[in-house]
């Protein structure tokens, strides 16, 4: 890296500083007088938004891909969104989002892997390998103990080291030493009293001396909330550009001043150096234009891969694949509307959108006799339509946290949306609070869903009253992903006074985004259900689509309950009621609560499956792919049954993570509670007999391996976990723990072999007392399981 070194040195302090701060939300400069091009960050995870967000490709979500339990089918993936990159002039993904599927209700959960640091971190490998083939970086996220959206600036995660080494670290270890990850990017919150930011112990400790990290660390956008501390504690860009704390200037005067060492910025730029002089842009920056290029392998791979991630959970009788010529009745409106993804700086434009209503009907033909909507399930409203606005909208921008004295700017805008980016910014201006008023006259009467929507604090009030009160702003709600919402009443051609308050609960600089959307919402709940429940009724299977969608499950906002929104239970109950030739089909991201489950036939979960959704919905029901996916997540019957129930949210700006290593399957073990779908659950479409399996080799290193025949009439794919059950040692431990697995895809009669290699961190344990690994010696077992509660067999070795 001889380069990089000289470039260093030949940079002036001013231009180093200014190379350590983003130019623009995605933009990052470089340097003119030496020839170093400025670059590109866009997200991640389930496709590349682009320098202009035009349509992309959008892969299934990063729950779902964990579901596959399939690194290479992964890889795949990421060099498909490495190309994706390429094509659109980007040069880093800030993907994956490796946190844990901690509290159930974490709006981030769908953007997550699993519960468990082992898949997540195989996943994690196989996707960064995968982008980085392609010349392109990828940016694991967020370090660290960043699982819930809830006072996401602020809150201060209570984690002690045994849990943080265990569960919240290893997927990050391993996308530093397996995978060369080329950057990470630091969290909005806390860990232990100190800002995810500016974390002596996690990013200098850990990170870049244990670990031996040469990449640099990104700043979450908008994360940083001073100058000194970051620059000092391990902290090399600040994103997003133009930044707050190192821009204008500031760093440098921090240098001069004595406060941070030139060193410090030299190690920086050598380190964002490093990562340009690696993708190749030092000496050949990309010269072609942004390019959003539709092809049809990465098509079929999106499609393959959410076939792939969908879980059979239950399916009595062979209800499923909808074999013969039997009828079929479609319900919900998530059948028409299919969600392919959550929401917030995870969500993109995709290329297409399927729906299940479009794909199943197409392979049924006359075989689909209807599909009822049965009940609504959009949260939000669409933006107020012009023609209801003819006098436009009165904007008054402050410089303040409220609506002290004289606004500082007043402007008139045709729409609500987006009025005012941000141009002109004035130079003392550093936070902003944004009044909108107009008069609005509906063009029908009926039953109206109001919205709010934006970064900040927004209420809307209609003549006056108060309407719709958005509480959970932030990212997702700027994005128009979520917000406040209320309904009422409008009448047709009456004039109402609409008046939007939108003030930051802190003074920060973000950018303003606010929205008002009015939708008329009048349908009928009892007849909508009736009607569904009468189609289903007249068909030989009833299939019903249930779910959630991005203004549900957002970033920017946790959920407020782990049920089926809009009590789309009933709708379930009632469908089934019907018919008892009943398919769920649940579309959505996190776990919810199925209080019906024992009574469903057939339940395939799909996750969010992309832009492919419907087809590869329908290719598992009709049975063209079987479901190849395993749960990377145990769902419970009820919230309270769930690890973090009691140190979830947290209070006082503090979430203590009192449940420790006993997440996930590691805590219903421990307790002794049966989940409603266990980890690692999941049916095939065929049916498999497993031999008899066999450890090999010496200490800690063995090979697990069993032979799986496929003893069906179909291919179709199974999945052999091996999980350590360590001896007792006086210290608490997990019941067991997932140390490898391996998928097999194998056709009707053929045998393969599963083999899994278990090494020393396979067995141990982090000792908080001498702060290292350690492996107990004494007798442990090794669980050969088909899901944490369906155990094959075990054997036991001396370690
Ligand atoms: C999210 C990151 C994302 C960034 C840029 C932040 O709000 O937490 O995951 O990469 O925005 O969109």
């Amino acid at each position: 890296m001889a380069d990089v070194q000289a470039l260093v040195a030949d940079l002036t302090l001013e231009e180093k500083c200014r190379m350590v701060v983003g130019e623009s939300p995605w933009t990052i400069p470089g340097c003119e007088r030496l020839g170093i091009p400025g670059w590109c960050v866009s997200d991640g995870p389930v496709g590349v938004r682009g320098r202009t967000m035009g349509p992309g490709l959008v892969v299934p979500g990063p729950s779902a891909i964990a579901a596959t339990w399939n690194p290479a089918l992964v890889h795949e993936l990421g060099q498909a969104l490495g190309t994706e990159a390429t094509d659109r002039k980007v040069d880093m993904i800030l993907a994956p989002t490796v946190n844990l599927h901690r509290s159930p209700r974490g709006g981030r959960h769908f953007e997550s892997y699993s519960e468990d640091p082992e898949l997540s971190s195989r996943i994690a490998v196989a996707y960064i390998t995968g982008v980085q083939s392609q010349g392109v970086g990828a940016c694991v996220k967020h370090y660290v103990a960043n699982d819930q959206e809830f006072e996401r600036f602020t809150i201060n995660v209570d984690v002690d080291e045994r849990s943080l080494r265990e569960i919240y670290l290893p997927p990050f270890e391993a996308a530093v030493k397996e995978a060369g990850v080329r950057a990470v990017m630091a969290a909005y919150n806390f860990v232990n009293g100190h800002h995810a930011c500016a974390q002596p112990d996690l990013l200098i400790g850990i990170l870049k001396g244990e670990w031996g990290f040469d990449g640099f660390v990104v700043s979450d956008w908008g994360a940083i909330k001073e100058t000194v501390a970051p620059a000092l504690y391990g902290l090399d860009l600040e994103m997003a550009g133009p930044g707050r704390w190192w821009g204008k200037g500031q760093l440098q005067e921090a240098v001069e001043a004595g406060k941070v060492d030139e060193s410090l910025i030299d190690d920086k730029v050598r380190r964002i150096l490093g990562f340009l002089h690696w993708a190749g842009r030092l000496n050949t920056p990309t010269d072609h234009d942004e390019a959003s290029i539709e092809r049809p392998e990465h098509r079929d791979l999106a499609r393959r891969t959410a076939a792939e991630s969908m879980v059979l959970v239950r399916n009595q009788g062979g209800l499923l694949p909808l074999a013969g010529d039997g009828t079929v009745a479609l319900i919900g409106a998530a059948a028409a509307d299919t969600a392919l993804l959550g929401g917030g700086s995870a969500s993109l434009i995709p290329h297409r959108t399927t729906s299940v209503l479009e794909s199943l009907g197409e392979r049924l033909g006359p075989r689909l006799i209807g599909h009822a909507t049965g009940l609504e399930m959009r949260r939000n409203a669409d933006a107020v339509p012009k023609s209801w606005i003819p006098d436009g909208v009165s904007f008054e921008l402050y410089n303040s946290i409220g609506f002290d004295g004289e606004p500082f700017e007043t402007l008139t805008r045709p729409l609500p949306f987006n009025a005012w980016i941000g141009d002109n910014w004035p130079e003392d201006c550093d936070t902003l609070s944004v009044r909108l008023e107009f008069t609005m006259t509906p063009e029908q009467s009926g039953r109206h869903r109001l919205c709010a929507l934006g970064f900040a604090h927004a209420r809307l009030y209609v003549d006056g009253q108060l309407a719709a009160d958005n509480q959970v702003d932030g990212f997702g709600a700027g994005l128009g992903l979520h917000g406040g919402h209320g309904y009422l009443h409008l009448e047709a051609g009456q004039q109402y006074h609409i008046r939007l308050d939108h003030v930051p609960r802190e003074r920060r600089q973000w950018v303003c985004i606010v929205d008002v959307g009015v939708e008329l919402a009048d349908m009928d709940r009892e007849q909508g259900l009736d009607e569904a429940a009468a189609l289903a009724a007249q068909a030989d299977t009833a299939v019903v689509v249930v779910g959630s969608n991005a203004e549900w499950e957002s970033e920017g906002g946790d959920r407020d309950s782990i049920e089926l929104p809009n009590q789309q239970d009933e709708l379930v109950e009632r469908v089934l009621d019907a018919n008892p030739n009943t398919v769920v089909v649940l579309n959505c991201g996190a776990p919810m609560t199925l209080p019906w489950l024992d009574r469903a036939k057939a339940v395939l979960l799909a996750w969010y499956p992309g832009q492919e959704a419907g087809e590869a919905i329908a290719d598992v029901l009709v049975g063209d792919a079987d479901p190849g996916g395993r749960m990377p997540t145990s769902w419970a019957w009820r919230e309270q049954d769930t690890p973090a129930f009691l140190n979830y949210p947290g209070e006082a700006g503090v979430v203590r993570y009192g449940e420790g290593i006993f997440v996930g399957y590691r805590w219903y073990d421990a307790r002794d509670i049966e989940p409603m779908i266990p980890f690692g659950h999941g049916g095939s479409y065929t049916t498999f007999e497993w031999g008899q399996p066999e450890v090999s080799g010496e200490g800690t290193q063995r090979t697990v391996t069993v032979p799986v025949t496929n003893t069906g009439e179909r291919p179709g794919s199974e999945v052999v976990q091996v999980y350590v059950s360590p001896p007792s040692s006086g210290v608490p431990r997990p019941p067991k723990e997932l140390a490898g697995f391996a998928k097999l895809t194998l056709d009707p009669g053929e045998t393969g072999t599963a083999a899994i290699e278990l090494r020393e961190r396979s067995f141990a344990r982090w000792d908080p007392e001498t702060h290292d690994w350690v492996v107990d010696p004494g007798q442990y077992q090794l669980v050969v399981a088909a899901s944490a509660t369906d155990l094959r067999s075990h054997m036991d070795i001396e370690v």
